[in-house]
């Protein structure tokens, strides 16, 4: 049991987080290059934070959540999404003081529900998420997707099409959730039991069940985007406007109402093309009233959030290998306890050149140590021992051509660094 990570989690090995450095230089690039930068937020909050943020009628809130009394008697959630703290974040660190949009992004964020493991689904994941604070119009909306959309195409997954849809605001929603209540009304005995829960409190959310007999009963509903006020109706627009210009495809999709209760008008997502129905490779939107809800000042938001198992999953549908680096570029090999001492300390003088390099921990022979250094990818190796270190030289072989040449030791830095020049 204690050798068993627990359900739903996953080991990242040393032979597989290069694909992981690799995603998250990409998503890191295209934040920055977008004018993000990056917040850090505690793996903990107060479950408050989240009762009131995502939303008390949600899956995740109800049935979802990491949720535990520590030792001083606080209850404290395991984020069950990135958005929620970086709101209390941006409020508690004032933020909204400073000149705003405040456009912030984070990597690689841990986050916890409790759902059943399968395919893509995990109780543990690591979210990319970026959301923009103080920026109103759809611009913002725009500008997130088509930066998340050209990282995604960076990283090589491209042809997709960006899903959106608007669930309008609190001027216009109410009337949409008694159009749908009157549409429903005559089937609500065939809705399952959440969603005839949902029927009174929030019915959008039945748009989204996965249980055949909902998705029947709500077929050639009315559709919110069709009924949203002036102001609503005009976002949308204008944001369909900017991914036109940016040549972004989209699809307006009306069954796209999101898994949390904070958003208001523009609601995305992509979904996974190769994996099983309805996986979402991502999922965003505005949420204008979220920040004041948590205490904070009237200020709009808007955000998305990606999972980077998807992404990596993603990569795997689409038979995409990202280009493995080398484990070492130089290794400096040992000939005996007597030539350790200088073998190691022109290890050292390697990595301070920023060169990657390598030399024996293990007492291995020098016939072990080259093929250690072959299996690790050395372009180079330096022997260091003998008569040639007692003479103040070490011997450098190029491992594709064979070919030795004798440096001065205290040379061989500068050395190895032309030829890895010449090499690149
Ligand atoms: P979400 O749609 O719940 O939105 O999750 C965002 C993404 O996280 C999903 O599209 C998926 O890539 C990944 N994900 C979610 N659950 C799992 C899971 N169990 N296993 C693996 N990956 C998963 C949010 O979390 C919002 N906070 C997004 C957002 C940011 N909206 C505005 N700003």
């Amino acid at each position: 049991m204690i050798t068993q990570a627990p359900k739903g989690t996953k080991d990242v090995f040393p032979q597989d987080s290069y694909r992981w450095h690799w995603v998250e230089q990409k998503l890191r690039d295209a934040a920055e290059a977008a004018g993000y930068r990056e917040i850090r937020t505690p793996v903990f909050e107060h479950t408050e934070l989240f009762l009131r943020g995502v939303g008390d009628t949600t899956d995740i809130v109800q049935k979802e959540m990491y949720t535990f009394n520590d030792k001083g008697g606080r209850s404290i959630t395991l984020k069950p999404e990135g958005t929620a703290g970086v709101v209390r974040a941006f409020i508690e660190g004032k933020l909204y003081a400073q000149p705003l949009p405040c456009k912030v992004y984070y990597l690689n964020t841990p986050v916890f529900r409790y759902e059943n493991p399968q395919s893509g689904r995990l109780r543990e994941h690591h979210q990319f998420g970026m959301e923009c604070f103080g920026a109103k119009g759809p611009a913002a909306d725009a500008e997130l997707i088509v930066t998340l959309f050209h990282a995604l195409e960076h990283i090589g997954i491209n042809g997709l099409s960006v899903h959106i849809n608007s669930i309008g605001c609190p001027a216009c929603r109410p009337g949409y959730h008694q159009a749908l209540r009157d549409f429903i009304a005559d089937a609500l005995n065939s809705l399952c039991p959440v969603c005839q829960a949902r029927f009174d409190k929030n019915p959008l959310r039945i748009l989204d069940c996965k249980e055949e007999k909902c998705k029947q009963v709500v077929r050639g509903a009315p559709r919110m985007m069709d009924m949203l006020c002036g102001e609503c109706a005009d976002h949308f627009a204008s944001l369909q406007a900017l991914l036109q210009e940016s040549g972004v495809l989209y699809k307006l999709d009306p069954g796209i109402v999101r898994g949390l209760d904070y958003y208001t008008k523009t609601v995305f997502e992509i979904i996974m093309p190769g994996a099983r129905e309805g996986l979402a490779l991502c999922g965003g939107g505005r949420y204008d009233g979220l920040i004041s809800q948590v205490g904070g000042p009237e200020t709009p938001g808007v955000g998305f959030g990606i999972g980077t198992e998807r992404i990596l999953m993603e990569l795997d549908n689409r038979g995409i290998v990202i280009p493995e680096p080398s484990g070492c570029a130089v290794y400096v090999a040992n000939i005996g306890d007597d030539s350790m001492g200088a073998a190691f300390g022109l290890t050292q003088e390697l990595r301070a050149r920023g060169i990657k390099a390598e030399c024996d921990l293990a007492g291995r022979s020098l016939k072990a140590q080259f093929r250690f250094a072959d299996r690790a990818g050395a372009q180079q190796i330096l022997i260091a021992g003998g008569d040639e270190l007692a003479r103040g030289v070490v011997k450098a072989r190029d491992m594709a051509t064979g070919t030795e040449t004798d440096v001065p030791l205290d040379e061989a830095p500068a050395y190895i660094a032309s030829v890895l020049r010449q090499e690149a």
